[in-house]
This record gives structure tokens, sequence and C-alpha cells, in this order.
């Protein structure tokens, strides 16, 4: 059988299974979806957000690319976002990373990788201010890590400088942000960094005036 029409065939399989026992499983989740979490990982294929954190569908909103970036210019990943925080109104934010992360390895290099290098540029950024920190570690894979977990704190920091957050922040108190990071050996989630809501969090500079938010 081709590799491809396993997939369908499992999918029957669990459509069946999971009527099987629930029989309004897809009636009740086909109505609405009131997830309380945003999740925004990695596309690496060994880090799926519902299987690593026992969710269901419907828990999670999920957002993935490569290195789990906050970048301001995408819109893919803003109109995610403004989606979740003001639509979907939900509680928590996840930024997670993971050890031995592709997209930082390669960012970390010097290789050209096309036009990739325009994405991981934004992760160079990262390392830049990080330089000091990251260069005193001899090890690669070490070096590496410690960029990963670099990385998640700058993405949660480029979350709180969006006008979605902060006019959320304002307004309902929400949503929390989390610096989560996974370990590919061991199934493990590890945190890094919780911020509650708190516009004075804000670098001042990137801090709007709180009368327009
Ligand atoms: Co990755």
């Amino acid at each position: 059988m081709n590799p491809y029409e396993k997939l369908l065939l499992q999918n029957k399989a669990w459509s069946e299974e999971k009527i099987e026992l629930d029989k309004d499983y897809f009636s009740r989740l086909a109505h609405q979806q009131k997830p309380k979490f945003l999740w925004i990982g990695c596309s690496d294929s060994r880090v799926p957000a519902n299987e690593i954190t026992g969710t269901d569908p419907g828990e999670v909103f999920v957002h993935r690319n490569i290195a789990n970036m906050v970048v301001h210019t995408d819109l893919n990943l803003l109109s995610v976002l403004q989606y979740a925080v003001d639509v979907l109104k939900v509680e928590h934010i996840i930024v997670c990373g993971h050890y031995g992360c592709g997209g930082i390895e390669a960012a970390i290099s010097k290789n050209d990788y096309g036009l990739i290098n325009k994405w991981l540029r934004n992760i160079k950024e990262v390392y830049k201010m990080y330089q000091k920190e990251v260069d005193s570690i001899e090890n690669h894979t070490e070096k590496v890590n410690k960029l990963v977990e670099f990385n998640v704190i700058e993405q949660c920091q480029d979350l709180i400088k969006t006008s979605i957050i902060q006019r959320a922040w304002k307004h309902r108190k929400g949503p929390e942000i989390h610096g989560w990071v996974y370990g590919l050996n061991n199934g493990l989630v590890t945190e890094l960094v919780n911020i509650e809501p708190d516009l004075e969090k804000v670098n001042p500079i990137f801090r709007y005036n709180e009368d327009q938010l």
C-alpha cells in the first residue's frame, strides 16, 4: 500500500474509535471551538502540540513555524495571534521551543540556505543579543540548546511588544504568556518563563500609550 493511503485508513479507524467511545464526540466539536490555549511551536514533526500536552481536538489553537518564531511582519502569525486573543479570548499563550532544534542549529551556522536565510536571520538577531553567553559554551549541542532557550525567552518578549497583547492586557488582564522548552529525548517540558499581564513589564520603547490601547 502507498504510505499515503495508510493515513486515510488510519483516519477512518480513528474516527470510528472516537465515535465508539462517545457518539456525540464530533457533533459536539463541530458545534464550536473554545480553546483556552494558543500554542506557538516549531514545525518539527516530533513536537506535536496536542500529543505532548495530552489535549484533545478543540483545546489548543495552534500556530507552528520553523523555530517557533514571533516575527512582527509575519501576517500569518499575527492573524492567528489576533484571532486567538480577540475572538477566542485564550487565557494562555505558550511559546514552545525544543532542544536540538534544526532551525536554531541552521541559524548558528554560516551556511547559505537560500530563501530560508530570511527566516533564520531573525534567529541570528537573537543570537547576537546573547552572543557572549552562547559563545562561552564549547560543546556544540549545548550551545544550540542554550540558544533554543534564549530564543523562546525573546519570542515571549516579541509577543508583549505587540499592540494585540498590550490591548488585551489593558482590557481583560489576559492572556498569560508562557515560555517552554521540550526535550526530544525524554518528552518532558521545562518552563523557562511566565509573564503575567502587566504593561509595566513591556520595555518602554515598545509600550504603546495606554489611552490609545
Ligand atoms: Co525546531
